[in-house]
């Protein structure tokens, strides 16, 4: 409180802010906890950026599994980019650091203890920027380890600090998918290496080096590839524990890499003697079975007997139901032998994404997205497809779960109300809090879950939908706030009850709104009839179920003001801003932000990932030219009227920057108040802080000034 203020002027700062987006975007930034192999003690990163210092720090810490305490960990975070846990020690660690004294560009691998770092010492000298580390002890005492890189079609690690510097910047392209995500493909592509600590000599690399595995695998379309970009990480690839078979996730190389989402597990002995093969790849059992489309997460079990993974069956569905499958594996005769897969819990309507054995290999733990929240479950070997599992976890998301030794879990989790929070369960009773976020962080300082609401309201398809609520945090139940309401991208996406530093809702609620967060037709986590029913219907039941939910708030919710609302979203939600603003609902808003959003969709064939659109549409343009024409936003450009933000990055190429530039000059055009903001360095959502923090004071500004709650427009634009 600044001291009194009259009546009068209190108007114009009526509350107090208690997490701006300058505190949230300060905020430490903490990683999921890794526990040892013993489950007494797990690390994590924490990451913060300091406004006043314009830099970033980064640190190690070690979380005390017994007493919660948390303590630093002196290895260094600015040479250490990752870090595991050796099998069979307490306390023993592998990490690659990312300096090399040989090699500019290339990086460095040590062995260690957790508790003496001054003794470890560097095992191997990796010529390129190897990345991702896997780990396995062996019975002879060496250590197995598996890194990725990009790779030379040859087979030999890229390190871009050495290689030559072209005398052009053209590029030139033969196939579709020329660029993706923020990246213009290059010749390279990314590899997993092998490579192994011998007992005998310290340690040290074997004289065999680092080993491509995707070498020796024959293709006719699509070159082999693992792990899979842009989000594909070391989650792409695993080690069986005893340390003698590889399996990693590659997309299909009979079919065009744009038009398809199929991918297969490959599996093959570690030390490279045969080519990895693709177990469900085509003319296999299972894919006949009509298992044809993604794989994913592949996790072999404690004693390397069964792989379990989950895979898609649509081969250009990006967001069909994820079933989870065991499998048998064997190696014989330096070839693994697979047999005997199964589905587990297969009629299951949720989409498992992360697997975690049962330390003696009897079942199965599943995260997936339940109802607003990613939740974890269990499923033993036996499971049949009717076998209906029960969440372990409730009210918080979670980001990452590891398996302990005695079957409980360490899960790593967040909320709308907190970035971070470690606790461990073993799905019976109260979990046990290790650490909070909120106890500790001042930036966090008045947030909290009582601001936290959610309601359900009848869809337009008759079934009940779920929508989420966050209040300001100095909400009192007698006055009323302006609508923020935001919708999600995806569109096969959801609002979730999780921490996020784009489009965090405690920071909007905070300007003075209640915002209300709804899972419209297309969302995740209530089965996969709703997520499906989007296809080839954009503009109808997510459009009218969004109508009555805004008319479900209008007339239930006394404390939110709909008269002076306001819509925002980024992607598929900025596409339902630009067809709102062409349609009813956006006559109910006194201003609309689209970030990033689609505003023709006829112009969607500039994409990167052509499945989608053929997927979501019904068919290619040119075979279904119709369906895409009748959800275009801009056949109803005429009834555009609602001052409108328009925020459009530069290396988006999901969405081209065109889109934005279009509507915006559009509604100028047309004399609709807006704005455009774009960041020539951010591609589909915002990575530098410093642009976050620019992104939130110009959207607030905007809409503070439209519907009222903030004063008037600032002169920070570029104008004539
Ligand atoms: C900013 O820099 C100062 C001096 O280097 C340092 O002491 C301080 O911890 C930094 N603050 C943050 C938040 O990083
Ligand atoms: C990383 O490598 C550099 C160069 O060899 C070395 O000086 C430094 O001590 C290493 N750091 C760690 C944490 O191993
Ligand atoms: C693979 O190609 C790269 C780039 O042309 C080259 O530097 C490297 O020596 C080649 N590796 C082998 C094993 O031929
Ligand atoms: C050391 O171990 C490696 C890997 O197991 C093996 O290839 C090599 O022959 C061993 N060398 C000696 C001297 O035993
Ligand atoms: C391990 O490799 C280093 C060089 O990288 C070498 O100096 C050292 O002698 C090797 N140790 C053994 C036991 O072979
Ligand atoms: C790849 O093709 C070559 C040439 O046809 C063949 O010799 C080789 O066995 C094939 N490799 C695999 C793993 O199928
Ligand atoms: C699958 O088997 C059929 C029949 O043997 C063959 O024509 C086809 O090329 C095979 N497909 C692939 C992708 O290997
Ligand atoms: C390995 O674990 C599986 C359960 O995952 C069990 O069925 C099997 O008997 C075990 N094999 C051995 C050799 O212990
Ligand atoms: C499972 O989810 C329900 C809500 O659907 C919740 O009430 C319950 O507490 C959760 N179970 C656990 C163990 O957290
Ligand atoms: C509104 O509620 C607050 C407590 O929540 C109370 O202090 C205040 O007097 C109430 N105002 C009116 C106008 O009822
Ligand atoms: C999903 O839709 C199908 C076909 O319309 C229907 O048979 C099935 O019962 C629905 N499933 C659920 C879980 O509602
Ligand atoms: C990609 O899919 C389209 C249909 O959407 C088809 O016309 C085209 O031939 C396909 N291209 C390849 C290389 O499969």
């Amino acid at each position: 409180m600044m001291g009194y203020l009259p009546m009068t002027t209190a108007l114009i700062v009526a509350h107090c802010l208690a997490i701006t987006p300058e505190l949230m975007l300060s905020a430490p930034q903490r990683s999921e906890a890794v526990p040892n192999p013993a489950g007494t003690i797990a690390y994590f990163t924490v990451s913060q950026y300091s406004f006043d210092n314009q830099s970033s720090s980064r640190a190690y810490k070690l979380l005390d599994l017994e007493s919660g305490d948390v303590t630093d960990w002196a290895l260094n975070s600015v040479e250490v980019t990752d870090v595991v846990w050796l099998p069979g020690t307490k306390t023993g660690i592998l990490y690659i650091n990312g300096t090399n004294v040989d090699t500019t560009g290339g990086v460095s691998i040590w062995v260690g203890d957790a508790m003496n770092l001054p003794a470890s010492t560097l095992v191997a000298s990796l010529n390129a920027p190897f990345s991702g580390l896997k780990v396995a002890s062996t019975s002879s005492g060496d250590i197995h380890f598996l890194v990725n890189s990009l790779a030379y079609s040859n087979g030999t690690a890229y390190n871009p600090k050495l290689g030559p510097i072209p005398r052009h910047s053209g590029r030139l392209y033969s196939d579709t998918y020329p660029r993706h995500w923020d990246t213009w493909l290059s010749k390279q592509r990314y590899a997993v290496f092998a490579g192994t600590l011998c007992a005998n000599s310290s340690y040290n690399l074997s004289d065999l080096g680092m080993q491509n595995l995707l070498q020796g695998i024959n293709f006719t379309a699509t070159r082999p590839e693992s792990p899979v970009p842009p989000f594909g990480g070391s989650n792409n690839y695993d080690i069986s524990p005893d340390g003698e078979m590889i399996a990693f996730v590659s997309k299909a190389t009979h079919l065009s890499k744009a038009n398809f989402t199929a991918s297969y597990i490959y599996l093959g002995p570690f030390d490279g003697s045969s080519a990895p093969v693709a177990f469900n790849g085509p003319n296999t059992t299972a894919n006949d079975a009509g298992h044809e489309g993604a794989s994913g997460a592949p996790t072999f079990s404690p004693n390397s007997s069964k792989l379990a993974y989950i895979q898609q069956d649509g081969i250009y569905y990006e967001s069909d139901r994820w079933k989870l499958y065991t499998l048998d594996v064997n190696l014989e005769d330096k070839m693994v032998v697979t047999s005997n897969w199964k589905g587990l819990a297969s009629n299951w309507d949720r989409s498992p994404d992360g697997i975690g054995w049962a330390p003696h290999g009897e079942s199965i733990f599943v995260s997936a997205e339940d109802f607003a929240r990613e939740r974890i479950f269990n499923i033993p070997l036996n499971a049949s497809d009717s076998f209906t599992p029960r969440n372990l976890t409730g009210d918080t998301s979670v980001s990452a779960f590891s398996v302990l030794p005695d079957s409980s879990l360490l899960v790593s989790a967040s909320a709308v109300w907190t970035s971070r929070e470690y606790y461990t369960t073993t799905g019976n009773g109260e979990p046990r809090v290790l650490f909070s976020a909120l106890d500790v962080d001042a930036e966090l300082d008045g947030v909290g879950p009582d601001t936290f609401d959610e309601f359900l309201f009848a869809g337009s398809e008759g079934g009940q939908l779920h929508a989420l609520i966050v209040k300001p945090s100095d909400f009192v139940a007698n006055k009323t706030y302006p609508l923020a309401y935001i919708i999600h991208g995806g569109p096969q996406g959801a609002h979730e009850n999780s921490w996020s530093t784009a489009f965090n809702p405690q920071v909007w609620a905070d300007q003075g709104y209640v915002v209300v967060a709804p899972n419209p037709t297309g969302s995740f986590g209530y089965g996969q009839n709703l997520t499906d029913a989007i296809q080839g219907n954009w503009g109808s039941y997510p459009y009218e179920d969004l109508v009555l939910c805004w008319e479900y708030i209008d007339s239930h919710i006394p404390y939110i003001d709909t008269k002076h609302g306001i819509a925002a979203g980024p992607s598929y939600g900025g596409y339902m801003m630009n067809w709102m603003q062409g349609h009813d609902l956006g006559r109910k808003f006194k201003a609309l932000v689209t970030h990033d959003g689609i505003s023709n969709i006829l112009a969607q064939y500039g994409t990167d990932e052509l499945w989608f659109v053929r997927h979501d549409n019904n068919g290619s343009l040119w075979e279904n030219r119709e369906k895409y024409d009748r959800w275009n936003p801009l056949n109803h450009v005429r009834n555009w009227s609602t001052p409108h933000f328009v925020v459009h990055n530069s290396l988006d190429y999901r969405i081209s920057e065109s889109e934005g530039l279009a509507l915006f000059n559009i509604l100028q055009g047309m004399g609709v108040p807006s704005r455009f903001l774009n960041f020539p360095d951010e591609s589909h959502g915002l990575l530098n802080p410093e642009n976050m923090l620019f992104w939130y004071t110009e959207i607030f500004n905007w809409i503070n000034y439209w519907s009222g709650v903030g004063g008037p427009l600032d002169d920070v634009a570029i104008g004539a």
